[in-house]
């Protein structure tokens, strides 16, 4: 089984690399990740997610447990990663140790992204049981204070319990899962001057990793509009490292450098309702090539329409609306 998986990694790497040398796409290999929409429900009100600010351009629901069933019975043995959520908070499911102990037996690698404000409530066996790479909490404070001004409505004191918990079970359980355990921190203007102590913050909670990020601000019109100018001020970081604007909100790398974009070969993104994101920034299903759980995975991950989006993100990608926000 690994050993397709291995392949279709190599496979897909010179399918990419000769998609951008002959600036047409050649696609032979199914993605290396699939990140699964189990419900795009959220407890959070970050200001600059759409889903936060009740800004999301297409339903909220929950995905259907035998509908994603049959889609991991169809991508495996050939894709190895899934990935939790796309969008939303995985743990506001109730049942969603079901689907990553579905995914983990059918031999796919799990990874898992929360705002971590379950952890400390809900059942997490299933996390050190299963076959599961990493559990990453955004944690963008280091303090109460500065930790609600973008994740509005959770709690930094019941978020590192959560975490602790989770490090000590797999102690407990002398478990190698989750192999890591990784807090986020994105950097914005109102956490900045906290950046000399984040490291050790999270050494303090044990987590294996702390990864520092840059914040995305919308990047397609349709994300523009829901992100004043005012909101963009008051959270973009000073400090130029930590972001990928300029002052006028134009992207710092500039679209002509980026030839094309690996995201469309290598991942795929899934709503709830089974419609195929272009990328992770496609929130809205704006740009969607089809429904897997109508046509089926592969029909359209090689399908005529995402061929045609692949060909557009390499003869054209400056004019792509989703695109302009984003550096990849
Ligand atoms: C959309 S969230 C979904 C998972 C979960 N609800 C959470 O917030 O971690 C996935 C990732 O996007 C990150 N994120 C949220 N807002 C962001 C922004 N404006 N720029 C960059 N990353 C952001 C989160 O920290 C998280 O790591
Ligand atoms: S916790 Fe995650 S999904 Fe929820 S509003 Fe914040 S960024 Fe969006």
């Amino acid at each position: 089984m690994f050993r397709n998986q291995l392949v279709n990694r190599q496979i897909g790497k010179i399918a990419q690399n000769l998609s951008v040398a002959l600036r047409r796409p050649v696609v032979w290999a199914p993605p290396r990740l699939i990140a699964a929409e189990i419900t795009n429900l959220c407890n959070l009100r970050c200001p600059m997610c759409k889903l936060g600010q009740k800004d999301l351009g297409r339903d909220v629901g929950l995905m259907d447990y035998e509908k994603y069933c049959r889609l991991v019975d169809e991508i495996t043995p050939f894709v190895r990663n899934m990935s939790f959520p796309w969008y939303g908070e995985p743990f506001t499911r109730k049942d969603f140790g079901k689907f990553v102990r579905y995914a983990s037996e059918k031999g796919m690698v799990v990874r898992v992204l929360t705002n971590g404000t379950y952890l400390n409530k809900c059942e997490i066996d299933y996390l050190v049981e299963c076959n599961v790479h990493s559990v990453t909490v955004a944690i963008d404070g280091l303090e109460q204070k500065t930790y609600e001004i973008y994740r509005v409505g959770g709690n930094l004191a019941e978020v590192t319990a959560g975490i602790k918990r989770l490090v000590g079970l797999r102690k407990e359980r002398r478990s190698r899962y989750p192999e890591l355990i990784k807090m986020n921190y994105i950097v914005m203007k109102h956490n900045e001057h906290e950046l000399p102590h984040v490291q050790e913050f999270g050494k303090n909670i044990g987590v294996d990793l702390v990864k520092i990020k840059t914040a995305y601000v919308e990047r397609a019109e349709a994300g523009e509009r829901f992100l004043p100018t005012e909101a963009g001020e008051r959270f973009l970081p000073t400090d130029s490292k930590y972001c990928h604007y300029d002052e006028e909100f134009r992207l710092k790398s500039g679209q002509d450098n980026n030839p094309g974009c690996s995201d469309l070969w290598r991942s795929s993104v899934i709503s709830w309702e089974g419609t195929m994101g272009l990328c992770c920034f496609d929130y809205d299903c704006e740009y969607s090539p089809g429904n897997v759980f109508q046509e089926g995975f592969f029909e359209v991950w090689f399908g005529n329409k995402m061929q045609e989006f692949r060909r557009r993100i390499l003869t054209d990608k400056k004019n792509i609306r989703l695109c302009k926000r984003c550096d990849r």
